[in-house]
């Protein structure tokens, strides 16, 4: 993996840039709470995830990449810190652009806390842009190739009673229904290098997404994986026992980022010396 800038010539077969994420290590771009990444993968150019707002927009602008080159937008999940620059990606995206999300992104979503709920979905105008004619909406519930070598995990089972769910995530305002997060999925790229996963939040759990990677398509080649892990509110058994699986999950590269969480980034790091990258906007990985 050769790290470079994202508008550098490039001849790598894979590159991968981080458009929108919690942190920021590039002059002229700017963070949020969010997590979008833009791929170039041979003949194809994806976006994972759309951030939580416009930012997406400006600083892929800053970057020279543009949004009537995208073959295909991603939604990790339906959570707004993915899916809130959606509706102006789509505004700015060709015709016949295709959308892959797990229809339950869709359903509204809330958050409960004691102090109250407020929605976390989808926002009603992304939602509106999802059925605007030009966008080939594909809902998807099962395993999804996008190109040869670039393919979704689809739901991702619990494997693993240390991958505790998160409460507060509801699909109603009173709390009372559980949000099982069923439509949080992976991309994962066949590289040169090896596999790369790339996660939204995680939110089924990092080992169980790599193990559903690994049991749809069994791959010794294990390169590199990227993104939220969702760890920020784990206990510290859980945080232990998932950077242990981590350690031990034989990608060579781990880029946690966005909602992983300061303390389990650090583990990370302490864990796997020599095997970690910074995330943060403005980030190109090649492979
Ligand atoms: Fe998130
Ligand atoms: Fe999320």
């Amino acid at each position: 993996m050769r790290p470079s800038p994202a508008h550098a010539a490039d001849d790598a077969p894979v590159r991968i840039t981080i458009l929108v994420d919690n942190t920021v290590n590039r002059p002229g771009l700017r963070a949020e709470h969010g997590w979008a990444v833009w791929i170039d993968a041979g003949d194809t150019t994806l976006l994972v995830d759309t951030g939580q707002s416009d930012l997406v927009i400006a600083n892929a602008t800053a970057l020279g990449l543009r949004f009537d080159a995208l073959d295909a937008v991603v939604l990790s999940h339906g959570h707004y810190d993915h899916t809130g620059g959606l509706a102006a990606v789509l505004e700015r995206a060709r015709d016949g652009v295709r959308v892959y999300a797990h229809p339950a992104a869709l359903r509204p979503k809330v958050r409960c806390t004691p102090a109250g709920s407020r929605p976390i979905g989808i926002p009603a105008e992304g939602l509106a842009a999802l059925h605007r004619p030009g966008v080939d909406l594909r809902l998807i519930e099962t395993p999804t190739d996008i190109a040869p070598g670039l393919w979704l995990t689809g739901p991702i089972p619990r494997r693993h009673a240390e991958e505790v769910p998160e409460p507060g995530f509801c699909l109603d305002p009173a709390g009372q229904i559980p949000d099982p997060l069923d439509d949080d999925l992976a991309l994962c790229l066949e590289t040169p290098a090896g596999r790369v996963v790339i996660l939204g939040c995680a939110h089924r759990g990092v080992v169980a997404t790599l193990d559903q990677s690994a049991a749809l398509r069994p791959t010794t080649r294990l390169q590199a994986v990227m993104g939220g892990m969702h760890l920020r509110s784990a206990t510290a058994a859980t945080l232990q026992w998932s950077v242990e699986a981590l350690k031990h999950s034989g990608y060579e590269r781990l880029v946690p980022a966005h909602c992983t969480g300061l303390p389990a980034i650090a583990a990370l790091w302490a864990a796997c010396p020599g095997r970690c990258g910074e995330a943060g906007v403005g980030t190109t990985l090649s492979f």
